[in-house]
């Protein structure tokens, strides 16, 4: 079978790349030239580990053109992978899908046989089975269920680890317009993935609420954790590690993203329970939870702020180390330590900062005048006080003597708890989350 992918970005290009490495034919289509000539010429368009050497082993399997039409014609199946960015409300608009399903109609009028059309983007519940299966039949000229199938099935990826989250997933969530459709992207899966997936069918409406329903329940335990963290950071003696880890063994509430730390930041989480929360008062439903997951969110760049405000005991610049909203990844979209960035220089404060990748891209993100180091060491040994924003491995192997001054010892808030016990004999250590940690009175 040969397959097409419709918006080679973050999502998309690992995708097609997967899809080509693993021996479909692949004709990929984007709307940015620069991101076409890359793919054909053999480059990752988006910096992800592991894309490129899928890219290097796909052998001509893939090749990339801005004519969406014609790479529909010459596949049997298509992935619309497009951005669906929040509009002014907080819902996802399919402004985008839209213009690519118009693109897919046309190309599905050059071929008569079957095809199954798919849509990965994030979507409103409602989307795929109302305006966006009505445009599919208009411009294709066919009914959905007949000779075109449809399905809704998004990806459940990090950035950073998105080609190995695509080849070993643990859900396979799809919405389908029929079981014929639904089989036939389940019989893709099955080609494509190395480990052994749930799968889960059913109609579009369910799988687009799972979707955002899975990302707003991961998000509420991630606030959940930094409310404890807050609680914890208060009370001499205690430590959210230890709270989280204990309460994590229990089966009914698991371990995984129950890190009291920092908030969450990227391009994906932040806007899912702003959209969930418009979608439950667009039906008069209440959205508390989302709403609550939210607020605390926001609080997390206030308390860092604070117990920097209450730690700074010196008089010179802050040292930022971690600006990507997570490691391996250069996006700064909604990433905390560029919000804290934003806020300290927005204070009068001088800033230092330093982030393994994304140097540019916060450049390129804000206008904030901040002093860019060129490494976490440099950082260090310029900064009156020390915050780490982003748990980035090599922070934890800064030198020692980096921390040290002959005067007066320097204060490293680490929001990770990532710095190492050693640097305590050089500086005072601040570990957010445990007993003390400093933060001045505040509730959310
Ligand atoms: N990035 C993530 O972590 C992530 C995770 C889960 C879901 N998603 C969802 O996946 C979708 C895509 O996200 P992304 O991060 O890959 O976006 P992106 O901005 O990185 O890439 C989208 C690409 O689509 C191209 N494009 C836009 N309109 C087009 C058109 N009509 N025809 C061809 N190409 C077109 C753009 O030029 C761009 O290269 C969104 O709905 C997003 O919410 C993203």
């Amino acid at each position: 079978m040969d397959i097409s992918v419709i918006g080679l970005g973050k999502l998309g290009a690992p995708l097609a790349a997967i899809f080509a490495s693993k021996g479909f034919r692949v004709v990929g289509t984007d709307a940015d030239p620069a991101v076409v000539a890359s793919i054909n010429a053999g480059r990752s368009p988006v910096d992800e580990p592991g894309l490129q050497s899928l890219m290097d082993i796909s052998q001509g399997r893939l090749v990339a053109t801005n004519d969406t039409p014609a790479a529909v014609a010459q596949t049997e199946a298509t992935f619309i992978v497009v951005p669906t960015p929040s509009d002014s409300s907080g819902r996802f608009s399919n402004e985008q899908v839209i213009e690519a399903i118009e693109a897919v109609g046309q190309g599905l009028r050059r071929k008569n046989s079957y095809h199954l059309v798919i849509l990965t983007s994030t979507v409103m519940p409602g989307s795929t089975g109302g305006a966006l299966l009505e445009v599919l039949e208009r411009a294709s000229c066919r009914i959905v269920g007949q000779s075109v199938g449809l399905c809704y099935s998004p990806e459940f990826i990090a950035l950073g680890s998105v080609v190995r989250d695509m080849l070993r997933p643990e859900l396979l969530l799809i919405g389908e317009s029929d079981p014929r459709a639904g089989e036939l992207l389940q019989g893709i899966y099955a080609r494509v993935c190395d480990s052994q997936p749930v799968v889960r069918r059913m109609n579009f409406v369910n799988a687009e609420l799972a979707k955002i329903a899975v990302n707003t329940f991961v998000t509420t335990k991630i606030s959940y954790a930094n409310m404890l963290g807050d609680i914890c950071g208060r009370i001499e003696g205690a430590d959210v590690d230890v709270v989280t880890e204990a309460i994590g063994s229990d089966s009914r509430i698991g371990g995984k993203y129950l890190r009291g730390a920092v908030g969450y930041g990227g391009p994906c989480f932040p806007r899912d329970n702003v959209a969930f929360a418009a979608l439950a008062h667009g039906l008069g439903a209440r959205a508390d939870l989302a709403e609550a997951t939210d607020a605390i969110n926001h609080y997390q760049v206030d308390r860092v702020f604070d117990a920097i405000v209450a730690r700074q005991s010196v008089p010179g610049a802050i040292g930022v180390l971690g600006l990507s909203y997570k490691p391996d990844t250069a996006v700064v979209e909604e990433s905390q330590g560029l919000l804290l960035v934003q806020r300290l220089v927005r204070r009068g404060y001088d800033v230092l900062a330093y982030d393994p990748k994304a140097m540019a891209t916060a450049r390129q993100a804000t206008p904030a005048k901040f002093e860019a180091m060129t490494s976490a060491e440099k950082c260090v040994r310029a900064a009156a006080l020390v915050v780490i924003m982003t748990p980035w491995p090599e922070f934890a192997d800064i030198a020692i003597t980096a921390f040290s001054r002959p005067d007066k010892r320097l204060t490293v808030i680490d929001c990770w708890r990532i710095a190492t016990g050693p640097i305590e004999a050089v500086a005072d250590l601040v570990y957010l989350g445990r007993g003390a940690a400093g933060t001045t009175a505040r509730t959310v």
